[in-house]
C-alpha cells in the first residue's frame, strides 16, 4: 500500500542533495510535493524536471530561518489543498573547523538554519496538524545529534537538539493524533560537504580525507520513507549512523577517546597551525 498517495508533503531543503531525494520519491509515490529552497533557481530547475516525468510539484524560495516565511507557506498549503500531511523539516547547513578560530556569527548562522528552521516549522505546521487531528513531523537531524563529533561542534550543537526536540515532541503530539520522527544519516553524498563553511581548513584537503563514498542521496530518502510509514521514532539512515550511535551508549568513554584521533587528523587540515 502506498501511504504516501495524493498525500500534501512540505519538503525544506529540496533543491539538492537528500531533499531532492525525498521530493523525488514522493512525487514517484504520487504526493503532491512543496519543495522549498532558499536556492530560487535551484529549486524551481528541479520542480520542473519532476514535473516534467508527471510528478504534482510545486517550487517555494523559502529562508527556514524566517519564522514569518515559514508560517505564511504552511497557511498558504492549509489555503490551497486543504491539508499538510507531511512536514519535512529537512534544510541545513554545515560548519568545520576548531571552535578556538570561530566567532559568534559562526555559530549564529548554523544555529538559525539548522534548529531554528526546524523550530519555525514545527511551529506552522504543528497548530494546523493538532486541528487536522492528523500529520506527520520529519525532521533531519544527524548522526552527531546521537554522538559527540569534534571538528564540527556549532552542527553537532544543532543536531543534538532537533533530536531532543523531535523524540520529545513525539510523546506530547502523539496524543493529538500527530507523529514525530527525526531522521539521523550517517555519511550522505551531497553537496553539504563542498558547500559548508571551513574555518581555518584547507578545503580540498578536507575533501580529500573523506573516509568513503557516502550512500546516494535516492537511497536514503527511500530509507527515511520507509521509516516514516513504520512511524519510527529514530530513523538511522546508515550503517556508519548505527555503529556511532550504539558505540557511543554501549562504550561511551571509548567513544570519546577515540575523537581524540578525528580532533588530530582534522587539525593537520588546518591552514595555519
Ligand atoms: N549529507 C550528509 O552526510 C548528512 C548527514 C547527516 C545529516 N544531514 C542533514 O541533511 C539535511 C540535508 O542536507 P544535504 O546533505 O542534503 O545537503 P545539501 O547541501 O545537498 O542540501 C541542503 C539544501 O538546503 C538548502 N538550504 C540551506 N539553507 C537553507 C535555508 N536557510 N532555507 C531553506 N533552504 C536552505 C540548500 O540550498 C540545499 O538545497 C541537512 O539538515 C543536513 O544537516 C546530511
Amino acid at each position: 500500500m502506498n501511504i504516501f498517495a495524493d498525500k500534501v508533503a512540505i519538503v525544506t531543503g529540496a533543491a539538492s542533495g537528500i531533499g531532492l531525494g525525498l521530493s523525488t520519491e514522493l512525487s514517484r509515490r504520487k504526493a503532491q510535493v512543496i519543495m522549498a529552497d532558499i536556492n530560487r533557481d535551484l529549486v524551481e530547475e528541479k520542480a520542473q524536471e519532476l514535473s516534467g516525468s508527471g510528478g504534482r510539484v510545486q517550487a517555494v524560495f523559502l529562508d527556514v530561518a524566517d519564522a514569518q516565511a515559514v508560517q505564511d507557506l504552511a497557511d498558504g498549503t492549509v489555503q490551497s489543498r486543504g491539508r499538510v500531511d507531511y512536514m519535512f523539516n529537512n534544510a541545513g547547513i554545515a560548519i568545520t573547523g576548531d571552535v578556538k578560530d570561530m566567532a559568534l556569527p559562526d555559530w549564529r548562522r548554523v544555529i538559525e538554519v539548522n534548529l531554528w528552521g526546524v523550530i519555525n516549522g514545527v511551529q506552522a505546521v504543528y497548530p494546523l496538524m493538532i486541528r487536522q487531528g492528523h500529520g506527520h513531523i520529519v525532521n533531519t537531524g544527524s548522526s552527531s545529534g546521537l554522538a559527540p563529533w569534534p571538528t564540527v561542534v556549532p552542527y553537532t550543537t544543532t543536531k543534538h537538539a532537533v533530536v531532543g526536540l523531535s523524540t520529545s515532541l513525539r510523546s506530547e503530539a502523539e496524543t493529538y493524533g500527530v507523529k514525530v520522527s527525526v531522521v539521523c544519516p550517517g555519511f550522505i553524498n551531497t553537496q553539504i560537504f563542498s558547500s559548508m563553511k571551513y574555518v581555518n581548513i584547507d578545503r580540498e584537503k578536507a575533501l580529500q580525507a573523506l573516509p568513503f563514498q557516502g550512500m546516494a542521496p535516492d537511497k536514503c530518502a527511500r530509507i527515511i520513507l520507509r521509516g516514516v510509514e513504520r512511524n519510527k521514532a529514530i530513523i538511522v539512515v546508515g550503517w556508519d549512523s548505527w555503529l556511532m550511535w550504539h558505540n557511543y551508549r554501549i562504550f561511551p568513554g571509548a567513544y570519546i577517546w577515540a575523537n581524540r584521533f578525528i580532533v588530530k587528523k582534522v587539525r593537520e587540515q588546518r591552514k595555519e597551525k
